[in-house]
């Protein structure tokens, strides 16, 4: 090999204060694992000798302990974006000892290559392999990789052993053209690859090669309990409607579905459901339910920016990789998530909220309205361009005491215009075709907890006209009341009127 073995603490030091570093991945899949456990120890000595030390983070999405966990931990983040979802990053961005800023998934490359974040000083690779000339075969996620590794001065490559080199060709590399020369991106079925299997780098910017040995792969999913199975169930007959119906092709059409358990289990209900056909996925993380869907023939491709299986699937995955080469590509999550692409595939989006209101306006994003939890994703990308845009979650959460259903969104992710169908394990609701007040009845009948219907009859009965009937000095009372006796059940109208 060309390039200079270093330790990752060697590595590490070619990173400054100030210094804006991007990483390769794609939630904990393709992120790097060993030079920022060295950078966040070399952050920690550079505090304690009374000196600044703090970097810009670029990343794909969310990313492992090794990254988010290590640099949040060691103070050592002036800037991140995008989606994180780790917990002590998430407190960090809560308390602004980091400034997060949330931005759609598919945006962070090309705003990176028009130059609104300024330059990038080093961007971090995971890799499966680098040959002498730069060809990198990239990891389990890419995430923003391709444009981090163009725009950088500097590459610092972390070699993983633990990836399997059968990976070789999973990977559809492109980067479009920026305005005003953007052409078409030439995917017209998920399948369809847009470039080529590796990554190509300037060799004279890689300072060197780390190796590493971390197999990717997380926890299991837990296994799916009634409220997930009935949002599941609910999501599957909606679909099956749709069908009979002839809103939805005969052939179907491409499924994105978004991250964590209820997602899991939508797609496990999908995959038991004889009603529905076998389907597309164009995604942008696939879970270890799709291997799943792909064994059983239900799910017959999938396009997605990562595969974030549990480390049990990730084995099964690589070790039957010859049945799986065909049926699976990782792209750049400006492809995964590109919304030209999504609007013209038709992808059908399932995305969960933290909470909605009776109007149809989604929040994904801020507890209470002010404390960030993730960010928004890649959901933005999908739901604005859906075919059928989908959001579920349950009708409460914290036992209860939260209800999912509010007067009004306490933050505004997804806006009524972009939300088609909402879900929660009580039932579901169309708005598609409804009037505001239309909307709010059939979401307060069909999708909140009966213990909360008749403070959401109420509030809606007590607006004072208009296109959307809310009384603004009450539209918050759910959370006000949250906030001051911990239950939602205890609101009472009459004292914010
Ligand atoms: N108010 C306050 N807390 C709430 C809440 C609400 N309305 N609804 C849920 N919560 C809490 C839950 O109690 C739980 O808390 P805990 O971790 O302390 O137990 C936590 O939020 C997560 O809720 P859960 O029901 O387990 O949901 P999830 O794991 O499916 O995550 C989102 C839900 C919305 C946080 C997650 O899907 C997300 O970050 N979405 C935005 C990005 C996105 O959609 N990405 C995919 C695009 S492809």
């Amino acid at each position: 090999m060309r390039f200079p073995i270093l330790t990752a603490q060697e590595a590490a030091q070619h990173i400054k204060n100030g210094f804006s570093v991007a990483f390769s991945g794609f939630t904990a899949s393709g992120t790097p694992k060993d030079v920022t456990v060295a950078l966040a120890e070399i952050a920690k000595k550079e505090h304690e000798a009374g000196r600044e030390f703090k970097i810009n983070m670029f990343t794909g999405a969310s990313t492992n302990d090794f990254v988010d966990g290590e640099l949040a931990r060691a103070n050592a983040v002036n800037m991140r974006t995008p989606y994180q979802s780790c917990p002590d990053m998430r407190k960090a961005a809560n308390a602004h000892t980091a400034h997060y800023f949330d931005l759609h998934l598919s945006e962070i490359a090309q705003k990176l290559r028009y130059g609104t974040f300024g330059k990038i000083d080093v961007a971090i690779l995971e890799v499966q392999s680098i040959s002498d000339d730069g060809d990198i075969v990239l990891g389990t996620g890419v995430g923003n990789a391709p444009t981090f590794a163009t725009m950088a001065e500097k590459i610092i490559i972390e070699l993983n052993e633990a990836i399997n080199p059968k990976i070789f060709g999973l990977h559809d590399i492109y980067i479009p053209l920026d305005p005003p020369c953007r052409r078409e991106i030439p995917i017209y079925k998920a399948s369809d690859r847009a470039g080529v299997p590796t990554l190509k780098v300037d060799p004279a910017k890689v300072i060197g090669v780390v190796k590493t040995n971390h197999p990717d792969g997380g926890a299991p999913f837990s296994p799916a309990d009634q409220t997930t199975m009935m949002i599941a169930d609910n999501v599957c007959d909606f679909l099956t409607t749709e069908l009979k119906a002839g809103r939805i092709p005969s052939t179907f059409l491409p499924l994105q579905s978004g991250v964590g358990n209820v997602a899991n289990a939508v797609l496990a209900g999908l995959d038991a459901n004889p009603h529905i056909p076998a389907f597309d996925m164009y995604t942008e993380v696939i879970q270890d339910s799709v291997l799943n869907l792909i064994k059983s023939g239900k799910c017959r491709f999938a396009s997605t920016c990562s595969m974030t299986f549990s480390k049990d699937t990730m084995k099964e995955f690589f070790e039957n990789i010859d049945k799986f080469h065909d049926k699976v590509l990782i792209r750049p999550g400006e492809i995964s998530n590109n919304p030209e692409v999504v609007r013209r595939l038709g992808v059908i989006t399932m995305n969960t909220a933290l909470e909605a209101d009776i109007f149809g306006n989604i929040n994904s994003t801020h507890v209470t309205g002010t404390k960030m939890m993730n960010g928004i994703g890649g959901s933005g990308d999908f739901t604005r361009n859906a075919y059928i845009s989908i959001f579920s979650c349950p009708s409460v959460a914290k036992g209860g005491l939260i209800s999912a259903i509010v007067p009004m969104v306490s933050h505004l992710d997804h806006s009524e215009h972009s939300v088609d169908i909402l879900i929660t394990e009580q039932g579901v609701a169309d708005l598609r075709g409804k009037d505001p007040v239309q909307r709010a009845e059939v979401v307060i009948e069909n999708c909140a907890h009966p213990d909360y219907r008749p403070l959401l009859r109420e509030y809606l009965k007590m607006g004072r006209g208009g296109q959307t009937p809310h009384t603004l000095k009450a539209a918050l009372a759910f959370h006000e009341t949250f906030l001051a006796e911990g239950n939602m059940k205890a609101t009472d109208f009459s004292k914010f009127c």
